[in-house]
């Protein structure tokens, strides 16, 4: 089995870590590092570069894809009934997997600018207050994961959530697990949702063989993603590549072969 994972940089890993204990397959990883961040810049943006990297992974001919960022996953909600190849969605995961009635959502800006995670929960008669946490995201990206000025950026963006006394709080960026045990520590007595877990549940009735194998795909420097994948400990035999941009936006053509398009347009 062929497995598709795209993000910006390295948080996707939080998501293929957890996918590829339970699922052996050959995965292919496309990391987006030459025009990260992703959730600074305009939905429409995203929504270009995501339908590039689809395309490339249709025409890898993965058969199946996990949108392994919450920030591009906002930009296709449109495309969700119409994929050809399963597509999972890490934002409904996010959504699926909470229990409570109070909950809090942090995620990049354009993620909690979508406002999806509140939206869905809302519809589902919760009470959701979310706060964009960007500068997680560089901090992940720096290899930086614990210590005292993690530990302040973090106290400075989650404090104002005490008041609200959320039972759970969402993960919405894949980059943010990585900083779990600071948050976790911070937000004492709040369940702490990492939607890859509920992504991973989605496919477990599917048997996957033989021994795992990671392509990964990088648009910016390889070298330099791969002393990140060594300093996170990344211990699945994988292959890096660089893959240059010019060629990646012809790849735009083969978004077709993962989704209906017709069918998107038909229903606008
Ligand atoms: N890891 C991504 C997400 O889940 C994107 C982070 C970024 O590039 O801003 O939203």
């Amino acid at each position: 089995m062929t497995i598709g994972l795209f993000d910006s940089g390295i948080g996707g890993l939080s998501v293929l870590k957890k996918l590829i204990e339970t699922l052996p397959a050959h995965y292919v990883y496309v990391a987006d590092t030459m025009r990260a961040p992703y959730g600074t810049k305009t939905s429409d943006t995203i929504e270009v570069f995501s339908r590039e990297i689809i395309g490339f992974l249709a025409e890898k001919k993965v058969e199946r894809i996990f949108a392994a960022c919450n920030t591009s996953d906002s930009t296709l909600v449109k495309y969700r009934g119409a994929f050809k190849i399963p597509y999972h969605s890490i934002i409904q995961a996010g959504v699926n997997a909470s229990k409570y009635d109070r909950v809090a959502v942090i995620g990049t800006h354009m993620t909690v600018q979508s406002g999806l995670y509140k939206h869905d929960l809302e519809a589902r008669g919760k009470k959701v207050i979310q706060r964009p946490a960007q500068l997680f995201v560089s901090i992940v990206e720096e290899g930086i994961f614990y210590g005292n000025m993690v530990e302040a950026v973090v106290k400075f963006y989650l404090e104002p959530f005490r008041k609200f006394k959320p039972q759970e709080l969402i993960l919405g960026c894949t980059h943010f697990p990585f900083l779990k045990d600071i948050i976790a520590r911070l937000m004492d007595n709040v369940r702490i949702i990492d939607p890859a877990d509920e992504i991973v549940r989605e496919v477990s009735h599917l048997v996957g063989s033989g021994r795992s194998f990671v392509e990964f795909y990088v648009t910016g420097n390889p070298e330099e993603f791969e002393r990140k994948l060594k300093k996170i400990g990344f211990k699945y035999p994988y292959q890096v590549k660089h893959l240059e941009i010019a060629e990646l936006e012809q790849k735009v053509v083969y978004f077709e072969r993962a989704c209906d398009i017709d069918r998107v347009l038909g229903s606008g």
